[in-house]
C-alpha cells in the first residue's frame, strides 16, 4: 500500500534531474564549473564545485537524530519547503485540495493558494482549548483532498493532538490522504515524535525543522520523511543542489554532540520561561487567558490587545497579534530570561496605569 499513486499523474512520471556525476579526486569537466577554488572562510567542500545533489551525510545525520531510515527522509531548505512540496506533489490545480485545521501555520494556506489547490478549513475552538477534531477533519473531507496538515504542536496554539486521534485519522483516510504532521516545535513539548509511526502508516508524512529547537532558523533546514517511496517522489520535485554548501557544512558541525547538548539545555530553559511567563501573566487585570502550550510561545487574550502591541513596540518589544477569530489573542514567544523580563517591566507599566 502507499500514497504515490495519490500524486499528479505528471509527478508520479517524473524522473529525478539528471545531474552531472561528482567523483571526488577526478578531473571535472562535466558541470561547467570553474576551476578555481574562490572558498572565502573554512569550508570543508570548495565552492567552486556544486553542492552534492542531495547531502548524504547530513541525511544519514538527520535521520539518525529524528528515528528513520535515510531513504525515509528528505532534506530541505526549512520545512516551509517540505509544505511546498507535498502541497505541489499532490494536488492538481483547479481539482484537489489541502485540509488544515484553523488557526493554524498560515504557509499551508499560502502554499495551497500558490498551487491554485482548494483550501479547506476545519476550525477548534477556544473553548475547547484548541483541540483539534478529528471527526470535524473527517466530516470535512471529500474526493478531492490529497493532503491534511496537521501542525502538532500546533501553531500559534500550542496544542498537540493526542497519539491516538492521530492514528485514527491516518487509518480512517487511509490511501484517500497524505497526512502531514507538522512538528516543528515537538522538542518543547512531553510528547514523542510519531516518526516511529511510518512502519505502520503508509498515508504518513512527518515535517521537522531545525530553525526552533536547534536554534537554526538562519541555516533554513528542515526535512520531511515519510515512506521511501513517497519520500523519493519529492525528491524528484525539489530543486536540484537545493542545499547550499557553506548550509550543509553549517548543520553538520550542528550536529555535533556538544552543540546538541546545547540545544537541549536551551530547550530546557525555554522550557521553564514558558512556565514563569505563564504563571506571571495571569496575574496581569488585563489578562484574560493563557492558553497551555506545548511549544517555544504561549498565545493570550488580552482585554486590549491593540493597546499591548502599541506599548512594546514602544519599548522595542514584538509581539504577534491575530484577528478574526484571534482578534484580541497575541503569540509571544519566548525569549531570554532578560527579554521576558523586559516583557513583564513593559506590562507593569500598562497594569500601573490601570490601577492609576
Ligand atoms: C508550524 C510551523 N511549521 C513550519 C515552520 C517553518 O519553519 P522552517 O521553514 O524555518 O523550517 C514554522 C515556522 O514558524 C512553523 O511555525
Amino acid at each position: 500500500m502507499s500514497i504515490v499513486k495519490l500524486a499528479r499523474p505528471e509527478i508520479q512520471a517524473l524522473h529525478a534531474y539528471d545531474a552531472a556525476e561528482q567523483v571526488d579526486d577526478t578531473i571535472r569537466l562535466n558541470a561547467n564549473e570553474s576551476p578555481r577554488d574562490c572558498s572565502i572562510g573554512n569550508f570543508r567542500r570548495p565552492l567552486n564545485r556544486y553542492p552534492e545533489v542531495r547531502p548524504q551525510k547530513l541525511q544519514h545525520a538527520l535521520a539518525q537524530r529524528f528515528g528513520c531510515m535515510p531513504d525515509q527522509l528528505l532534506v530541505t531548505r526549512g520545512s516551509s519547503e517540505a509544505i511546498d512540496l507535498v502541497i505541489r506533489t499532490f494536488c492538481r490545480a483547479g481539482q484537489d485540495s489541502v485540509l488544515m485545521t484553523s488557526p493554524s501555520f498560515s504557509m499551508y494556506r499560502h502554499y495551497a493558494e500558490v498551487q491554485g489547490a482548494r483550501l479547506i478549513q476545519v476550525q477548534s475552538d477556544a473553548e475547547q482549548d484548541f483541540a483539534i477534531d478529528v471527526n470535524a477533519i473527517l466530516a470535512a473531507c471529500d474526493d478531492t483532498t490529497r493532503v491534511i496538515f496537521v501542525c502538532s504542536p500546533n501553531n500559534p496554539t500550542g496544542t498537540t493532538l493526542p497519539r491516538a486521534e492521530l492514528e485514527r485519522l491516518l487509518e480512517q483516510r487511509g490511501e484517500h490522504s497524505a497526512v502531514v504532521v507538522d512538528e516543528a516545535y515537538v522538542e518543547f513539548g512531553n510528547h514523542a515524535s510519531v516518526i516511529e509511526m511510518l512502519h505502520r502508516y503508509s498515508n504518513l508524512l512527518v515535517l521537522r525543522t531545525l530553525s526552533k529547537a536547534l536554534g537554526f532558523a538562519g541555516a533554513r533546514c528542515g526535512a520531511v520523511a515519510g515512506q521511501a517511496d513517497v519520500v523519493s517522489m519529492l525528491s524528484a520535485v525539489q530543486a536540484p543542489y537545493a542545499l547550499a554548501t557553506p548550509v550543509v557544512e553549517c548543520v553538520e558541525d550542528a550536529l555535533q554532540d556538544d552543540q546538541l547538548e546545547l540545544a537541549r539545555r536551551t530547550v530546557r530553559e525555554i522550557s521553564s520561561e514558558r512556565d514563569r511567563l505563564a504563571k506571571a501573566l495571569t496575574h496581569y487585570s488585563f489578562v484574560l487567558k493563557v492558553w497551555p502550550s506545548d511549544a517555544n510561545f504561549l498565545l493570550v487574550r488580552f482585554a486590549n490587545a491593540d493597546r499591548i502591541m502599541r506599548r512594546c513596540a514602544e519599548r522595542n518589544v514584538l509581539l504577534r497579534d491575530f484577528g478574526g477569530e484571534l482578534a484580541n489573542c497575541i503569540r509571544i514567544s519566548i525569549g531570554s530570561q532578560d527579554e521576558n523580563n523586559q516583557l513583564l517591566r513593559t506590562l507593569d507599566t500598562l497594569e500601573d496605569e490601570a490601577n492609576g
